[in-house]
This record gives structure tokens, C-alpha cells and sequence, in this order.
């Protein structure tokens, strides 16, 4: 992954580059970088705050060969990618937040976001999209974002290579993947659930069908939040917000 490399100063977003290098035929293992981003996309129709030369704004083109629906299971291995590829390079501890959000001391330095191409049930691409906040000061922050978003620079109080960490997370996103197509999402599951903040924590989800609280229990086979209502019932999260309690 990476030995094609594709850099940029500025962007609107490494997203909709990767879409454009796909239709022009780039294969997967691709990468776009940017060293800023000026329409940064998040999840759920939120933007992404890309200031220059202080985060990793980055894009893997991905062609695995699995249906359409498995590709939530693409999003945790995302999430264990970086949870382990940014371990390896800063000694802070960082947890996993359903499905996606790598967290410090409840606050966020990470996310994911995939985006898919699809035809009739056969999925194409997937292009991967992974922000890091990295060199951030507190000032770097607009205040809205203050409470809720950290750096590795201010965790870890020191200034962090950013090549370095591309590489790390690039290096265990590879293995993950060869994993996957090998063994497929049980050994996955067992990464996301060791670097897991959600588990055994009470969560309240708002998802496109309402808001519910309960405990969270477990991880499924297909990468879906298992959760015990109050009443005792169980139910089983595949899309939403997830509010750690
Ligand atoms: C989220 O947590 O909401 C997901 C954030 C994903 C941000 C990354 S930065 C690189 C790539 N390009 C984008 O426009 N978004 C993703």
C-alpha cells in the first residue's frame, strides 16, 4: 500500500481525488495525501477540519474482494489499522469508539470514513479516507471543537513525524487486510474488541431509526454494535452516533 503515491498541497478533499484517480484507472494500494484539505468530508455530513501542515489527510484506494455488505467490516479493520499503526509510533494509550473514532482520553485525534462504489450488488472501490490530528495545538482548534478534539502533539508533548505514522499505519493496514482475505473478520473482530472504549461501557446511539441507551456487550460476526436495552433485550447497531457515557 503507498508505492503509489499521490501528494498534493491543497485539496477540497483527498476523497473526491481518490474517486477521480480510480475512473482513471489508479489500482488499489493507491494513495492520496494532502497537506490540507479546504472541504475536508466527515461522517454523517460533517466537514473535517484540515489545517495545513499539522494533521494527515489521506486516501487508500481499496478493490477487496468481498460483497457490498461486508464493507462495514472494512471500516473496523480501518480503525484497528490506525489504533495500532499510531501505537506503534507515540506511546499514548488510544481506544477505538464504535465503529471508527480513535479517541485519547475521550477526546478525538482520529476518524475514518469509506466511501463506496457500487454497481447493481457488486461493489467496486472503496476509497478510505483517514485523518489525523497530529501537530495541532490547542489554539489550532476552532473553540466548537475545543472539548472535543485532541492531538497527538498534546497528548504525547512532543512533536510527531508525520511520514513516519503514514508509514506505520499504512504497514498494519496491509497485514490487517492480507488477514482479512486470508481468515476473514473473526481475527479482526478480536483487534477491535481488544482496542475497544465502547464495550462493556453504557452508550447512548442516535441512529437513523431514533435514540436508544444501553450497554454495549459485544462486537457481531458482521461488525454491528451488539447493546442491552434496559428491558433486557438486546439490539444490534449498524449505523448511528455513538455517545460513550
Ligand atoms: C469522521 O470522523 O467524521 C471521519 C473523518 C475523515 C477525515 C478524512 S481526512 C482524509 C479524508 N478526506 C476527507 O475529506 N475526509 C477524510
Amino acid at each position: 500500500f503507498g508505492r503509489r503515491l499521490h501528494i498534493f498541497e491543497t485539496l477540497d478533499s483527498t476523497q473526491t481525488k481518490a474517486h477521480e484517480l480510480v475512473a482513471a484507472g489508479e489500482p488499489e494500494g493507491t494513495l492520496v495525501i494532502a497537506e490540507q484539505q479546504t472541504m475536508g468530508r466527515g461522517r454523517m455530513g460533517r466537514s473535517w477540519h484540515s489545517p495545513p501542515g499539522t494533521g494527515v489527510y489521506m486516501t487508500l484506494v481499496l478493490k477487496p474482494r468481498i460483497p457490498l455488505h461486508f464493507t462495514p467490516q472494512l471500516t473496523l479493520l480501518a480503525a484497528v489499522a490506525l489504533n495500532r499503526g499510531i501505537q506503534k509510533v507515540v506511546d499514548v494509550p488510544v481506544m477505538i469508539k464504535w465503529p471508527n473514532d480513535l479517541l485519547i482520553g475521550g477526546k478525538k485525534i482520529s476518524g475514518i470514513l469509506l466511501e463506496t462504489s457500487a454497481e447493481d450488488e457488486r461493489l467496486r472501490y472503496i476509497v478510505a479516507g483517514m485523518g489525523i490530528s497530529v501537530n495541532l495545538q490547542p489554539d489550532d482548534y476552532p473553540p466548537e471543537l475545543k472539548e472535543r478534539a485532541t492531538s497527538l502533539a498534546i497528548e504525547s508533548g512532543r512533536r510527531i513525524d508525520r511520514e513516519q505514522l503514514i508509514a506505520s499505519v499504512l504497514e498494519q493496514f496491509e497485514q490487517l487486510y492480507d488477514l482479512y482475505h486470508e481468515a476473514g473478520f473473526a481475527p479482526i473482530r478480536t483487534l477491535w474488541e481488544a482496542g475497544s472504549a465502547s464495550l462493556g461501557r453504557t452508550v447512548r446511539v442516535a441512529s437513523p431509526h431514533g435514540e436508544l441507551e444501553g450497554v454495549a456487550e459485544a462486537l457481531d460476526e458482521h461488525g454491528g454494535l451488539v447493546v442491552r436495552l434496559p428491558d433486557g433485550q438486546q439490539t444490534r447497531i449498524f449505523s448511528g452516533e455513538v455517545e460513550l457515557r
